[in-house]
């Protein structure tokens, strides 16, 4: 009994690795075992001889068991070791430097935009944004008594004391530069605005200043038929899809008769947003046939000219094609934030990728 001890306690010692830990279990106290044969043995003794050898095999099976335990354990903790070795990391070293700033999804957005127009014949206009009341409101057609001219909705300028002309506004859409464009350049034309505009607006889907893109074009024949063609397209490349149906919904704005709302044939499933199928529809903007009115505040013959105006808004766009879903986030300026919604930019280097650095 002596010696099975003393054979296998050496043998667990020297062990160096799992397996040979494994292979003396089995030759000790597996099914097999030297041990648990000599257990079985047991049966065939005196029962004088049994009350010896019983107990004894006994406390050498669990003294067996306890050292291949303690072995086991020993050499999982020198592996554990090894690796650490191995593994250490250098948390002093500095961070691998990352490109930090990154083109604005609104900014992206806008190009995106610029290009499909600029593709189509349209080239890009601009405008103050801050506006006299003119050219935001009255030149479009917008009198006196419009809501939208009510301090609520808008941002007005001071006036000095015992100046009486009408105070300077933050343009409240990018209609202005219709007439600033028209004025200075005459007809024909096809050009898209752009840019900043502010309301007296907060909440989830709305913020005091926005973006909007106007779209102007006019000719001799121009009709809805080529507004819906033009809005068609665009839809259709923005989106990155064969085909995007528009819808007109009568609507009024002072400054265009007829009238529509933009509406593009979508569909929510789950939450994601799918242009030109479905049974969904996407408020876009508003458009329609530039009034009569309108041309003549910018010095065109109504008798001679005719075209079509759209406004359509940016962040909006934005928002659906890019699955943002509260409009404030952008403000945030958090890139963390931006990541998370898979901002192609942040990854792929873009134009203007570099230039910070
Ligand atoms: N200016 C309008 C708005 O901000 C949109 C619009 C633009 C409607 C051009 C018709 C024509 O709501």
């Amino acid at each position: 009994m002596d010696d099975l001890r003393a054979k296998y306690i050496e043998a667990i010692a020297a062990a160096g690795d799992e397996a040979t830990i494994e292979e003396v279990r089995l030759a000790a106290v597996g099914k097999k075992g030297e041990i648990s044969l000599k257990m079985r043995e047991l049966g065939k003794m005196t029962p004088e001889e049994r009350q010896v050898a019983g107990p004894a095999l006994n406390a050498l099976k669990d003294e067996i068991n306890a050292a291949l335990t303690a072995k086991k354990a020993a050499l999982a903790d020198a592996a554990l070791e090894e690796r650490l070795k191995a593994e250490w990391l250098d948390v002093t070293l500095p961070v691998r430097p990352q490109r930090q700033g990154s083109i604005h999804p609104i900014s992206q957005v806008m190009e995106e935009v610029t290009a499909i127009f600029a593709d189509m014949g349209f080239s890009v206009a601009e405008g103050p944004q801050i506006e006299s009341d003119w050219y935001n409101f009255d030149a479009l057609n917008i009198p006196g008594h419009h809501p939208a001219r009510a301090e609520m909705d808008t941002f007005y300028t001071h006036r000095a004391e015992g100046d009486d002309r009408p105070p300077h506004v933050l343009r409240t859409h990018t209609s202005p530069v219709q007439i600033r464009h028209m004025e200075k350049n005459g007809a024909p034309c096809r050009i898209i605005a752009p840019g900043r505009v502010y309301r007296s607006d907060y909440d989830q889907t709305h913020t005091p200043m926005f973006h909007q893109i106007e779209g102007l074009a006019i000719d001799k024949d121009i009709s809805m038929a080529n507004l819906k063609w033009v809005l068609e397209q665009f839809a259709a490349a923005f989106f990155e899809v064969d085909e995007v149906e528009v819808r007109f919904r009568a609507s009024h704005f002072p400054f265009t008769e007829p009238s529509a709302e933009i509406d593009f044939r979508c569909s929510w499933v789950d939450g994601q947003l799918k242009l030109g199928e479905g049974d969904d529809w996407l408020e876009a903007g508003g458009s329609g046939m530039v009034h009569p009115k309108v041309l003549q505040a910018a010095g065109i013959d109504p008798a001679l000219w005719q075209g079509f105006a759209f406004g359509l808004g940016i962040d909006r766009l934005a928002m659906l094609k890019y699955g943002i879903p509260d409009l404030r986030a952008f403000f945030e300026s958090d890139l963390r934030w931006l990541r998370h919604y898979g901002f192609a930019s942040l990854d792929v280097p873009t134009l203007h990728a570099g230039l910070s650095r």
